[in-house]
């Protein structure tokens, strides 16, 4: 039904994180889920004034706060994932030339010596022989000692994180493994790369990224740890736009992408880790999380009939996994539901919000993620509560994007 409505909807990959990697500071590192720069931009210029104060409480790359100090705004986000947090302070940080111009020639020195060796450390990632081969995981782990020993384990200093950040991508770009949809594979054959060529690998990921800090940012960024379903403003800000994008139920794991940044700059320790932090995560489903999930109970018994529809339709369509896959929607909005009432504490009268969402569907049966955020906004009493759609998804018809707009009058 909701397919034969939107067959003119086009896929708009400017509304996707590809129109990103053109961008300066937004192309440093790729995460499926971020949104697009243009759907920012475009709703900055819609819903803010001067001096409108930006909330993102779902950074993640924080791409709204990169565009909003591109823009002259002043944005605070929120996550709950500790490597997303480092990265997008980094990538909203004011860079001095001078600095940069110093980093650049130590960065210069430490990579002419490097020194190839076995004994290097390796992160714990299961299998890792599938990522990467083996003379390139040693190259790899000789270029990360190189960089402890010149720049320190990635931290508060942004400088040094510039080079974290350039490692972190040089290793995906030398590695095996492509990310599907809810799962990952892996080249048959690994790529051996030798050591001058990954050097000049890693020199033009890094210059790309040190070209890209010396633009200049007007306004001011920063992103906070936190759990969006218990937000406080720890300094009494209030804000006057939310533009958001919030994980969408289908069971796709930030945890899945993140883990091989994760592990080689040392956020992520072991597998139990990765998956007691995708429990954490709404929507999360990684290890721990999926076997936690069987026994979740709701916290909330008034969530909209509609979600109870379609989860009961999820439950009885007679997969194995059926029962916890209806947990895992009925979890999703029962979680967005505490994010969406403990959101109000942080607005002014008249702030305006703009959720972007995706639907999904398990066994055939549409979750309907606006409909069904939209209700929960009108129980939750914001008003001018709207759909927007935005673009097809993929190729799979009724898979679609949607802006949800709201206010809060109060
Ligand atoms: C769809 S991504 C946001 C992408 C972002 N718009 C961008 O352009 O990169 C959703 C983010 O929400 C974060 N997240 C999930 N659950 C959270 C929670 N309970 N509190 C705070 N952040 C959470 C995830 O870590 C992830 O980074």
């Amino acid at each position: 039904m909701q397919a034969e409505l939107q067959l003119d909807i086009e896929r708009r990959t400017d509304y996707t994180f590809k129109y990103n990697s053109h961008f300066g500071r937004h192309g440093w590192l790729r995460l499926t889920p971020a949104y697009s720069v243009k759907l920012v931009q475009e709703i900055i210029k819609k819903d803010c004034k001067a001096n409108s104060h930006i909330l993102d409480p779902f950074s993640g790359t924080a791409t709204t706060g990169l565009v909003a100090a591109e823009l002259g705004f002043n944005a605070t986000l929120f996550d709950i994932n500790p490597f997303l947090i480092w990265l997008g302070n980094t990538k909203c940080y004011h860079f001095s030339q001078n600095k940069l111009a110093e980093l650049q020639e130590q960065f210069n020195n430490c990579l002419a010596d490097v020194r190839l060796s076995e004994n290097h450390w390796t992160p714990p990632i299961h299998n890792i022989e599938r990522w990467w081969h083996p003379e390139t995981l040693e190259i790899l782990a000789s270029i990360r000692n190189s960089l402890a020993n010149n720049f320190d384990e990635p931290n508060g200093n942004h400088y040094h994180n510039l080079v974290w950040i350039a490692f972190s991508r040089l290793i995906i770009e030398t590695s095996s493994a492509a990310f599907n949809h809810v799962s990952m594979s892996f080249k048959s054959n690994s790529i051996q790369y030798e050591l001058p060529k990954i050097k000049l690998l890693f020199e033009a990921i890094f210059n790309h990224i040190i070209t890209s800090s010396k633009t200049q940012l007007t306004g001011k960024a920063k992103v906070l740890k936190g759990d969006s379903r218990d937000l406080s403003s720890k300094d009494n800000k209030l804000f006057d736009t939310v533009i958001t994008s919030p994980p969408y139920p289908n069971r796709i794991s930030y945890i899945r992408e993140l883990r091989p940044y994760m592990y080689w700059v040392k956020f992520l320790h072991n597998g139990n880790d990765a998956g007691a932090l995708d429990w954490q995560t709404i929507g999360g489903t990684w290890g721990t999380a999926t076997s936690n999930l069987k026994d979740w109970k709701p916290t909330n018994k008034n969530l909209p009939e509609q979600l109870y529809e379609v989860c009961e339709k999820i439950k009885s369509s007679g997969d194995k996994n059926s029962g916890l896959m209806c947990n895992y929607v009925h979890k999703y909005f029962d979680d967005m539901y505490l994010h969406l009432q403990n959101l109000k504490v942080l607005l002014k009268p008249n702030a305006k919000l703009n959720y972007i969402v995706g639907n999904s569907s398990f066994y055939g049966h549409f979750v309907r993620t606006e409909k069904i955020l939209v209700e929960i906004l009108s129980q939750l009493s914001y008003s001018n509560i709207g759909i927007e759609t935005i673009r097809k998804r993929n190729t799979k018809r009724g898979l679609l994007e949607f802006n949800v707009t709201a206010s809060w009058e109060k």
